[in-house]
């Protein structure tokens, strides 16, 4: 059987370890052949492949991106997308797709499953907003990048007397945010799952620094004040539909030093969360994942995605994938809440 595969959306760290699990037990057990699709969707939307073979997969276990290429086209949006991908696929001589993505690249997969194109799915996304699995890979990396970080702001926070506001990543989700700022001893963290009230916010710093502590807040880029933000006029969006974000702490920086007369300064962690080399943890997931999907495209399970379940790695329906986006549910936030202030 001779294979595509393909990353889309926002690159993580695993990716390529994914694609060496994938393209080494394939060979290794089943004698696959593949072909790798360039830059997500595009490269079959395209006809853009480059053969991928076990000579090409050597050494990038530990190396964050991916040697495919990303982007976050999306081919329903394009006209005659789907056949387009077909006859493309025909014309390599690709019997199915092993598609790793987030939500929007499974998003798609299942659209073209149900065009009757073979694909398998893999779930990636530093965001961990996936409800069909426990994590995805590219979190716990993202996780300890902003906890790092966070461990270092707090020295410079005391010595300075300041407060220091990093934003990291997280739309629609606070896993990252929640995660990191638990991890890292955040004395606030602001998730988009609950609005926050700025003079709640205010009173925590205040309380932190009578405790002669300087204060950290972790906020997720999708968080918002209670009642939303002024309107900023920035409409960008990208071709899945999502606003282009970052900002928040920019203006947490001006609200908080007008209301608290306290030195604030914003650090926005930005994409620096989603490069390097993954974790451990990463590691083995990505490559759990990319073992288990290549056996279920060999028993002609497609339309599946392989999905972290407990500590099992599980297949679930590629339409229950995208069904739900996980958020963090308000008792776990309560929990952390006992160290805000
Ligand atoms: O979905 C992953 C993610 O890193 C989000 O956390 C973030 O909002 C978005 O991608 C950023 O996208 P881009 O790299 O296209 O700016």
């Amino acid at each position: 059987m001779r294979l595509g595969v393909l990353t889309g959306g926002g690159d993580c760290p695993g990716l390529n370890a994914v694609i060496r699990a994938v393209v080494r037990r394939g060979v290794s057990e089943f004698s696959n052949e593949f072909v790798g699709y360039r830059d997500g969707w595009r490269g079959p939307l395209e006809g853009n492949s480059i053969p991928l073979g076990v000579e090409a997969v050597r050494g990038i276990l530990p190396r964050g991106g991916t040697i495919l290429g990303s982007s976050r086209t999306n081919p329903v949006n394009e006209q005659d997308g789907i056949e387009r991908i077909s006859e493309n696929l025909s014309r390599d001589g690709v019997d199915g797709l092993i598609a790793i993505g987030g939500e929007d690249t499974l998003g798609v997969a299942k659209a073209l499953n149900e065009a009757g194109i073979k694909v398998i799915g893999v779930p990636k996304t530093i965001d961990n907003d996936l409800g069909a699995t426990d994590y995805t890979f590219g979190f716990d990396t993202a996780v300890n990048i902003a906890m790092e970080a966070i461990d270092r702001l707090h020295t410079t926070a005391e010595s300075h007397q300041r407060v220091l506001i990093v934003e990291v990543m997280g739309r629609h989700a606070g896993w990252i945010a929640f995660h990191s700022g638990l991890a890292g001893g955040a004395n606030v963290i602001l998730i988009p799952e609950q609005d926050f009230d700025l003079d709640r916010v205010c009173a925590y710093i205040e309380k932190r620094f009578e405790d002669q502590y300087a204060p950290i807040v972790v906020v997720a880029e999708g968080a918002k004040p209670i009642g939303g933000f002024p309107d900023s006029g920035d409409e960008a969006t990208d071709a899945f539909g999502h606003a282009r974000l970052g900002g928040v702490a920019h203006w947490l920086e001006g609200e908080i030093e007008s209301r608290t007369g306290k030195e604030a300064r914003a650090t926005v962690l930005g994409h620096v969360q989603r490069g390097g080399t993954p974790t451990a943890f990463d590691r083995v997931l990505a490559t759990r994942f990319g073992l288990h999907a290549i056996g279920a495209a060999n028993q002609g399970r497609w339309g599946k995605m392989a999905a972290l379940r407990s500590t099992s790695i599980e297949l679930v329906d590629l339409s229950e994938a995208v069904e739900e986006l996980k958020t963090v549910p308000p008792e776990l936030y309560r929990e952390a809440e006992v160290f805000f202030g």
